[in-house]
Formats: C-alpha cells, sequence, structure tokens
C-alpha cells in the first residue's frame, strides 16, 4: 500500500529537480538578458538564510553515503533540492547587485557548480551507480565545492580580509607628517565605509578603495566636489538623520563620529587633494587639530586589556602619602603619585610591585629613591609617563627603564644623571616627550640626542640666562 505513494513523491522530487535545474542553466546562460520583476528579486534576500541547509545537508549526504547503510534517497533528495534553490536565490540576489566583482562572480559559478553537480549525483544515485569510482569522486568534488563556495561567499558578505588572520592595518600608526588624504581620510573610510564600497561590492556604484575611484564618484555623480563639502553628496548623507534611509554608512553600522565627519568635509573643503600633508596647514585649520587629536590613542581602549585590580588591593597599597587613581571609570590603568612622607620608606613604592602592570602613569618626583626604587619602576611595563625628576637617580640607575617600551613622557630634571643616560633615553622607543635640564647631560650630548631622535620634544628649561630668576621648584609648576 505504502509503496505507490512513496514512489509519487520521489516522482514529485524528480520532476522538482529537473525544473529547477533547467531554470538554473536557463539562468546561467542568458544572464546578461534578464530583467527581473521585483518580486522574484525579492526571492533573492533568501539565499543568506537558505544557504546553512544545503552546507550541513550535503556535508551530511557525502558522510552517509561512505558509510556501509549509503545515503537514504529522501535525504538526498532534500539535500539537492536545497541546493538548488539556494543557488537559484543567491543567482537573484546576485542580479540585484549589479555590477559584480571577481569574488562574486568566483562564488557564483562555484555555487552553481556545485549545485550541477548534486544533481549529477542525484540522478547517478536513482540509477544505482551511486557507488561507483566516479560517483565517489564527484562526492569528495562537491564537499570540497562546499567548503570553498562557502569561504568565497564570507569574503563577499564581510569582506575580504574576513577570514584571513587579523592584521595591524588599522592599528597602523600615523607618521609625524601624514597625508592628509593617504593616511587620514582613507583611514576613516577604510573603517567605515569600503566594507560596503569596495570592487566587489560597489553599493551606489561608489567604490572607495583608491582615491581615483572615490573621485570618479558614485551613481549622483556629485559624491565628491572638492571644495564644495556642503554639495558633496557624501557629505550630504552623513549628514542625513540615522533614521534616513540614504543616511550613511546604512543604519545597521557603527555611524562616523563628529571628528571623523569633520575631517572628511574638511579636507573635502581644502580642495580634496591626495599629495596635501599636515604640515602644509596653518595652525589655525580645524583639521590640524583634529588630526593630531586622532592620534592620541583612546586611553580606555590603549589599555583594555590590563589584568584586573581589585578596589581592595588598592585600599591596601594605598596611603596618605601615596594616592592611586584609575585612569577613568573602572579602568585597571593606574595613576600613581607619592608625596614625602616626614620619615621616607621605599617600602610603599616597593609594594606596589604587585600592581605593576596596571600602572601607566607614575610620579615620584622629589623622593629620595635609588636602586630598588628604581627596580620596581622597571617593571611597569605599560608606563606611560614617569617623573622622577628632582631625585638623586643616576646614570646606572636610569639604565632600568631601558624596556619600558611604551613610555611616552619622561621627568628627569634635576637629578643626577649624565650622558651616560643618553643611549638609554635614545632607546626608549615610544618617548615624545622629554624634561631635562640642570642634568649632567652635556650640551653636546644633548645636541646628538636631537639629532639621533628629531620628533622627540626635549625640554631643555629655561633660558639659561633667565635661570637665575627662578626657584627651581617654580620650573615644576611653569612646565607642562
Ligand atoms: C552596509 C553597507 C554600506 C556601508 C558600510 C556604507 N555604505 Fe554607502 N551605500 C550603501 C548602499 C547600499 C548605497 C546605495 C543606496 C542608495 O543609493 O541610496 C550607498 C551609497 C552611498 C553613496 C551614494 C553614491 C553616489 O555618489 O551616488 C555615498 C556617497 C555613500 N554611500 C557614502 C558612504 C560613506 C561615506 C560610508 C562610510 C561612512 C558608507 N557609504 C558606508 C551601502 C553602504
Amino acid at each position: 500500500m505504502a509503496r505507490p505513494s512513496i514512489s509519487k513523491y520521489y516522482r514529485l522530487a524528480d520532476y522538482l529537480v529537473f525544473g529547477l535545474t533547467v531554470f538554473l542553466a536557463f539562468c546561467l546562460l542568458f544572464e546578461s538578458h534578464l530583467k527581473l520583476p521585483a518580486l522574484v528579486g525579492w526571492l533573492g534576500h533568501w539565499h543568506p538564510v537558505l544557504l546553512h541547509f544545503p552546507i550541513v545537508l550535503l556535508l551530511i549526504a557525502v558522510f552517509l553515503s561512505f558509510t556501509k547503510g549509503g545515503v537514504p534517497r529522501p535525504l538526498l533528495s532534500v539535500a539537492v533540492l536545497f541546493t538548488l534553490v539556494t543557488a537559484v536565490t543567491g543567482f537573484l540576489l546576485g542580479l540585484e547587485s549589479g555590477d559584480k566583482g571577481q569574488l562574486l562572480t568566483r562564488h557564483q559559478w562555484l555555487g552553481s557548480g556545485l549545485a550541477l553537480l548534486a544533481v549529477a549525483w542525484y540522478w547517478l544515485d536513482g540509477l544505482g551507480l551511486g557507488r561507483r569510482p566516479y560517483t565517489r569522486a564527484l562526492q569528495v568534488v562537491l564537499a570540497v565545492a562546499v567548503g570553498l563556495a562557502g569561504h568565497y561567499g564570507g569574503m563577499v558578505t564581510h569582506g575580504e580580509e574576513f577570514l584571513a588572520l587579523p592584521g595591524p592595518r588599522e592599528t597602523k600608526k600615523i607618521p609625524e607628517n601624514p597625508l592628509i588624504y593617504g593616511d587620514i581620510v582613507a583611514r576613516v573610510l577604510d573603517n567605515s565605509c569600503v566594507s560596503c564600497h569596495n570592487p566587489n561590492k560597489r553599493k551606489g556604484e561608489l567604490v572607495m578603495t583608491s582615491y581615483n575611484d572615490l573621485m570618479m564618484g558614485g551613481k549622483s555623480k556629485g559624491t565628491v566636489l572638492p571644495g564644495d563639502a556642503g554639495k558633496s553628496e557624501l557629505i550630504v548623507r552623513l549628514h542625513l538623520p540615522a533614521t534616513d534611509e540614504d543616511h550613511m554608512p546604512p543604519e545597521s553600522k557603527k555611524p562616523l563620529s563628529d571628528s571623523e565627519i569633520q575631517i572628511l568635509e574638511r579636507w573635502i573643503a581644502l580642495g580634496a587633494s591626495d599629495t596635501l600633508r599636515l604640515d602644509r596647514l596653518p595652525s589655525t585649520e580645524p583639521l590640524v587639530a583634529l588630526v593630531n587629536d586622532m592620534r592620541t590613542p583612546d586611553p580606555v581602549q590603549q589599555w583594555a586589556d590590563l589584568p584586573f585590580v581589585a578596589d581592595s588591593t588598592l585600599e591596601n597599597l594605598g596611603s596618605d602619602y601615596l594616592t592611586i587613581k584609575r585612569v577613568a571609570g573602572n579602568s585597571n590603568a593606574l595613576a600613581i603619585n607619592m608625596y614625602m612622607p616626614p620619615e621616607y620608606d621605599p617600602q610603599l613604592i616597593l609594594d606596589l610591585k604587585r600592581v605593576s602592570p596596571n600602572i601607566v602613569e607614575l610620579d615620584l618626583s622629589g623622593l629620595p629613591i635609588g636602586e630598588r626604587e628604581m627596580g620596581l619602576v622597571s617593571l611597569c611595563s605599560n608606563l606611560d609617563r614617569l617623573e622622577i625628576d628632582q631625585t638623586p637617580v643616576t646614570d646606572s640607575q636610569l639604565a632600568q627603564l631601558k624596556g619600558l617600551s611604551k613610555l611616552r613622557l619622561l621627568k628627569v630634571y634635576e637629578t643626577g644623571i649624565g650622558d651616560g643616560s643618553l643611549p638609554v633615553l635614545q632607546d626608549l622607543a615610544s618617548l615624545k616627550k622629554l624634561y631635562l635640564w640642570r642634568t649632567g647631560v652635556t650640551q653636546n650630548g644633548l645636541a646628538g640626542l636631537k639629532a639621533k631622535r628629531p620628533a622627540l620634544l626635549v625640554d631643555n628649561g629655561v633660558d639659561p640666562k633667565l635661570q637665575v630668576f627662578f626657584e627651581p621648584k617654580d620650573s615644576t609648576s611653569t612646565k607642562e
């Protein structure tokens, strides 16, 4: 009794497979002549949902076909039907995106190819040839094709780097004298826009991966109008209300910050050149401050990975003479300041060892610190800012700072160091600002340091002729 009804279903599956295969082949062959009604295009939107079924079903089917029992015919039918429907909807989705890039083309041919392979398997299996060597080979090729099609599909939707290992692109440092387009504007576009505006996904016919493509513009033709930011489509869209359909980036993505919008705006207002450099701009130009702000990393983000420190730890370590603060809210980055107590006890400082990786700012100025305290300082591997001015620190003690690769600011004026410390200072890779006066460092030595590290700002105090008018202590408050 049951037999005829089952075979009826098999026959229905055969018809469906046949029909869809013919339709898919027709689409592929006559792609350039196809103009589809909107409803059919809408079907394409199901592709991202559907595609998970054939991946799973086909892989299970291939796996089962290698077991003793073989693949059950109903499973194979369902897998093949889903594969065909996914390929057809994928094709419709592709039609919508207009100009296909290389990735999408590759994904499409892999996807359709594997659908046709699956049909061939279905057909061979129906003829009872499911275990022949050529069917076996076909099954293996099919499994590999599923993996490849998925890989290219992932790159189409998520951008080419989606499956690549995280690279240093976004954290690339801004050079001293950056190109406004190449180092600044392109960075903003790369981070927020290029995922949809690249040679593979030319949304609005606009590609932003190169200067020339960007200037060529998109379908509006007024994408970037040099000198007229207000009328440039790119800026207009950034200023639309976030709920507006034309707002960029579209609602689902993180919007640009105000300063990022201003950067794009000023760059276009200044003529949208690709050769303009920062040092060409007058200091009153807002772009100068915007670029400099971009340089200073966001402290919260910069120190997001520091080990956790509990409030109780901070309470235990602190005292009336040693204040410990978190640099922001509940950040684990610490700023520590020690004042001279009536009776100096180095232990207060040495106890900081427990939190040494968390210390990013340390002020020990005016304290009688020596070898042991500097040993503690050398453990503060994330130190950003160190003040050891007005201390008896010597060259050999300062040499302990050698490993502080993140140190950006160092105050060592009125200390016991001399030219012997210059090699150490010179090797502090991140050092940006150095306060150095009234030490044993000679004018020659200093000139040598400046020559080797031209970008390093050395503050060597007040003009020597005026120095007599200042109390040494006052110089602290007039600096910084
Ligand atoms: C999630 C994908 C996506 C992202 C990200 C995205 N866009 Fe778009 N963009 C689109 C789509 C889709 C269109 C075409 C829609 C339309 O014409 O209204 C478009 C069109 C445009 C256009 C119109 C092109 C022209 O000249 O006619 C501009 C300008 C634009 N985007 C700028 C941007 C900028 C700037 C960013 C980054 C801040 C960005 N887009 C990020 C999807 C995106």
